[in-house]
């Protein structure tokens, strides 16, 4: 999935405009590379959701991954990961995330605060647990999607 590039030349603020929301599809996820860190934002049904754009385990792309409700899963591995907070629900380490809205013009407008991503050292060669639990279901929420 290609990376959108922040739009809008670099400010002292950190208040950043990343475009129009219309950018995203319903359901989907893109990335922006906003200040030298490439940045996840999901438009989900629930609401709109920025983490750190690679997966703490093996930088796997969160923004092509599964999500049902307000879990995404990576595509890679399937850890688990709460979009509101940021939590690993399935996995070592959570996500690093950043308060973005939508004005009323219908702009993202993302709050940077840093490159603070947590870090997360999983030894290699280890052996990853996948919970095989579904997201969601043909009834529930409409915003998930197929990885591709
Ligand atoms: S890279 Fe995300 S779970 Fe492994």
């Amino acid at each position: 999935m290609p990376t959108l590039t922040y739009p809008e030349p670099i400010t002292a603020s950190a208040d950043l405009n990343l475009g129009p929301l219309a950018q995203i599809p319903l359901g989907e996820g893109r990335n922006f590379m906003v200040r030298g860190t490439e940045i996840a934002v999901f438009h989900t049904r629930q609401g709109i959701y920025a983490t750190q754009a690679a997966c703490p385990h093996r930088q796997g792309p969160l923004a092509d991954g599964l999500i049902g409700g307000t879990t995404l899963v990576c595509p890679f591995h399937a850890w688990k990961f709460d979009l509101t907070t940021g939590e690993a629900l399935m996995g070592q380490c959570g996500l690093q995330i950043y308060p973005v809205r939508v004005t009323e013009g219908g702009d993202l407008r993302l709050m940077l605060i840093g490159n603070t991503a947590p870090t997360c050292a999983v030894p290699a060669g280890e052996e990853i647990g996948v919970d095989q639990t579904p997201v969601g279901s043909a009834t529930g929420p409409a915003d998930a999607w197929a990885v591709r």
